[in-house]
């Protein structure tokens, strides 16, 4: 508790220092200000909610004084609440509630959530979000704040480990498949969402960081872009015609075990969509269980699924 208070405290030092020229200023013209924002910004407020839940806010990039794109460098609080006089001056009777405060983003009567959203996109339109309109989060109103919380130090949705449990909350279809025995190292913060996605959206099918979901792999597996001698056509069109990026029950992320997952795309009468019957690779020789079927399957003898860059195997062999 003692610490909190000395930081509290070299904080509003810290505020005041910072704030005092612009006090000055307002004071030499009064009627000029605009009045409706409190006077000594956040020491106003600050007065009644010095609980470090809320001045933590101090510890982040929007209590920048210097700067006056960030919220403290413009009113204060009150660049994102709204100016709020009737909150600050109100006088309620024993037992009830204050008049709020212009713009409430948590508590029993939040603002729109449009109004919510046009505080944070008021200065945030041109960056990360600037696909935000139209985006599928939009379009599901979800809110700026459902992600970030900015009256914490380090908003947990920006720390790679944590940021998971931010958009499991409302994917809980993606949460169960991070923990099949196959998937992306997500929980972990190896590989994160964002690695994938632009929750702000993007302008592309699911919110992909690349123009293709092939491109947005690449970005880690680059080893599989090629170009191949011989391509195999599905991995050029799309990784998540055999891989689930989420989480799988087989190895290696795979939607099919094999040789299913062969077999969605080759049959016929060859050994492709015949793994019982051996007699196509081994002469006239039928073996049972084929070696199609057997361990790796396909896989024992077409070991380069992704493509091959050795003249004598057009087949993936080597
Ligand atoms: C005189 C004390 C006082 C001052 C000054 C004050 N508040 Fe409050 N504020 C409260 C109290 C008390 C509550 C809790 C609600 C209630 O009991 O009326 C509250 C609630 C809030 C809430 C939550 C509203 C909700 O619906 O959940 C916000 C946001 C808020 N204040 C922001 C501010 C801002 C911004 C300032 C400065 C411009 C400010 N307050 C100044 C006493 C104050
Ligand atoms: C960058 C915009 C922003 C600034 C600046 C800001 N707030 Fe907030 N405030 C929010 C948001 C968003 C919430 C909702 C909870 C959260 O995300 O942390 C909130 C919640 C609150 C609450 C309600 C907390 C609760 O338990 O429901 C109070 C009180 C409050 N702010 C007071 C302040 C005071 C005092 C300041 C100035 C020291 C301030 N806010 C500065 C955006 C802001
Ligand atoms: C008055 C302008 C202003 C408002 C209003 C504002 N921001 Fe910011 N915000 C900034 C500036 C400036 C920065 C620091 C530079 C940067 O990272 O873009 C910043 C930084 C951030 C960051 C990065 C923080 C970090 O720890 O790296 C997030 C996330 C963010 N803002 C979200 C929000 C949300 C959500 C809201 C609405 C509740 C909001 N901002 C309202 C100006 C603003
Ligand atoms: C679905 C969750 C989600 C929503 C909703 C969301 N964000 Fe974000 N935001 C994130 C994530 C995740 C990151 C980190 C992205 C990265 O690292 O590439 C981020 C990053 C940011 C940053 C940059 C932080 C930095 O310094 O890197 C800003 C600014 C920001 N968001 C503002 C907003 C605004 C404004 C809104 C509402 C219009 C919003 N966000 C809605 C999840 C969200
Ligand atoms: C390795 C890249 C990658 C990572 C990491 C990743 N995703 Fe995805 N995500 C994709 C791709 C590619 C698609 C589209 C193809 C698909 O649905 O399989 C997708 C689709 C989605 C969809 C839409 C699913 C549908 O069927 O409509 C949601 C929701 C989603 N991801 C959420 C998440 C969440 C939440 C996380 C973090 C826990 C996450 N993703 C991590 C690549 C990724
Ligand atoms: C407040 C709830 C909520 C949170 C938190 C949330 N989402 Fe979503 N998300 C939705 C809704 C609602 C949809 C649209 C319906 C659907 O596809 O499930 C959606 C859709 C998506 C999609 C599919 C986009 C498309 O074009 O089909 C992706 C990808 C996604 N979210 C990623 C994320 C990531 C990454 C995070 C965390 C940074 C996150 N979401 C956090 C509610 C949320
Ligand atoms: C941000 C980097 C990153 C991106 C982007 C990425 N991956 Fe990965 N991927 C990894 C890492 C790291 C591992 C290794 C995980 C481990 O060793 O446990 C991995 C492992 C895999 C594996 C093997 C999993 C296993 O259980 O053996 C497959 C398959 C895979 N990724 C497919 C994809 C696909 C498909 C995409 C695009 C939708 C993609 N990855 C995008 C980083 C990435
Ligand atoms: C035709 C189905 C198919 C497609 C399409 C496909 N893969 Fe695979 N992938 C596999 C199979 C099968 C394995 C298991 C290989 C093994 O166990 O030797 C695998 C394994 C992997 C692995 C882990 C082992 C390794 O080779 O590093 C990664 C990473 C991977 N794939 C990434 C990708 C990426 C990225 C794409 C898209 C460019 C892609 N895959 C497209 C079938 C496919
Ligand atoms: C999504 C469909 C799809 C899946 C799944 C798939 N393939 Fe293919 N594969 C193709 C297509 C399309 C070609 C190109 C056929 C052509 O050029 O006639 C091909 C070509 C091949 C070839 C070269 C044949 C030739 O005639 O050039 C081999 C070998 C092969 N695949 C093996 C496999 C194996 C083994 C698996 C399972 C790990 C698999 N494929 C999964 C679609 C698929
Ligand atoms: C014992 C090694 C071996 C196994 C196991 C095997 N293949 Fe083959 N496959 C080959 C060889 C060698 C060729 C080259 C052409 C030939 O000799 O028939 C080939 C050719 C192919 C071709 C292209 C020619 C054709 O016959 O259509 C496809 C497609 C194919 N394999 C798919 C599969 C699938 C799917 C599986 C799993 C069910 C599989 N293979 C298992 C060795 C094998």
């Amino acid at each position: 508790m003692v610490w909190r208070s000395i930081l509290l405290l070299s904080m509003i030092n810290l505020l005041l220092l910072f704030s005092s020229p612009p006090l000055r200023a307002e004071a030499a013209s009064t009627s000029t200000v605009r009045p409706e924002f409190a006077r000594k910004g956040a020491l106003t407020c600050m007065k009644c909610h010095d609980d470090a839940a809320i001045t933590q806010i101090l510890l982040t990039p929007h209590a920048v004084k210097g700067d006056a794109d960030t919220p403290f460098g413009q009113h204060d609080c009150e660049s994102c609440h709204g100016a709020s006089p009737e909150h600050v001056h109100s006088r309620p009777p024993e037992g009830a509630l204050r008049d709020p405060p212009t713009v409430r983003f948590s508590g029993p009567h939040p603002s729109s959530l449009a109004e919510r959203n046009a505080v944070c996109l008021g200065c945030h339109e041109n960056g990360q979000a600037i696909h935000w309109t139209g985006s599928k989060h939009a379009n599901n109103e979800v809110a700026c704040t459902a992600c970030h919380t900015v009256h914490i130090q380090k908003d947990p949705v920006l720390v790679r480990d944590r940021q998971a449990t931010v958009c499991f909350s409302c994917h809980t279809e993606q949460r169960a498949q991070s923990f099949k025995p196959s998937h992306h190292p997500v929980r972990e913060g190896k590989v994160i969402c964002s690695d994938c996605h632009n929750p702000h959206g993007t302008g592309q099918d699911m919110m992909l960081v690349k123009d293709r979901i092939n491109d947005t792999c690449y970005k880690c597996h680059a080893e599989k872009r090629g170009p191949f001698l011989f391509e195999h056509a599905p991995v050029r069109e799309d990784c998540t015609l055999c891989h689930n990026p989420h989480g799988s029950t087989k190895p290696a992320l795979l939607t099919l075990g094999v040789p299913w997952l062969c077999q969605e795309c080759h049959d016929g009468g060859t050994h492709a969509g015949n793994p019982y019957n051996a007699s196509k690779i081994f002469g006239n020789t039928l073996v049972a269980p084929a070696p199609q079927a057997m361990a790796r399957g396909c896989l024992n003898c077409h070991l380069q699924i992704h493509g091959s860059n050795n003249p004598s195997a057009p087949f993936f062999t080597r």
